[in-house]
């Protein structure tokens, strides 16, 4: 049985460790925010191209094709519902905010990367991944992508606006 002497050291060894944790939740907090919001857009953006293997290919590109851009030797394109929808239209001067188009590309015919665009209404979120999701560059109007994608129609290259 400890004395009250024992019990204080109890209670402060108690304090001392909230005090740590708190600090370090804290720490954690302000880390996340700081450390680039347009990562985690782009966590997000990967979520929800997850199922893009069921999405509509883009024209030109409903099978593999060499590549003519900086990823791979071949590359297959995907769009999804709301792009698809814009591909039918006629007269579309921009892709509708929400359109997502999706670029796999091979090397020798293995899969080595992934890069998509999302049209937003703030303008062109980038997202370039490896195979499995990992983030390698991403980012609103992100130079290293418009450097090329500028010239194209509102953004894309492979394809042109209907
Ligand atoms: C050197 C020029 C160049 C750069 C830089 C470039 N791309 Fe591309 N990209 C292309 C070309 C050309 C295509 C057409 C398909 C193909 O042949 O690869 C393309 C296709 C795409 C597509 C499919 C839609 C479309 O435009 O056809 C996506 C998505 C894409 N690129 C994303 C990116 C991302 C993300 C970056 C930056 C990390 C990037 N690209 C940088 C040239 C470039």
């Amino acid at each position: 049985m400890g004395g009250p002497a024992e019990l204080r050291r109890l209670i402060l060894v108690t304090l001392v460790i909230a005090l740590i944790g708190g600090t370090m939740a804290l720490v954690g907090c302000g880390g996340d925010e700081s450390s680039d919001g347009e990562a985690s857009d782009a966590t997000m953006l990967w979520d929800e191209i997850r199922g893009h293997n069921g999405w509509d290919k883009a024209p030109g590109y409903r099978s593999m094709q060499p590549a003519e851009g900086p990823h791979g030797d071949q590359v297959l394109i995907f769009v999804n519902d709301d792009m698809s929808a814009a591909l039918e239209g006629t007269g579309e001067t921009e892709w509708p905010v929400g359109s997502i188009v999706v670029k796999e590309f091979f090397e020798q015919g293995d899969i080595i990367g992934m890069v998509v665009m999302e049209k937003r209404d703030d303008g062109r979120f980038w997202g370039s991944y490896s195979p499995t999701g990992e983030v390698y560059d991403s980012g609103l109007d992100l130079a290293a992508c418009e450097d090329c994608h500028a010239d194209g129609s509102d953004g894309v290259l492979g394809f042109s606006l209907p």
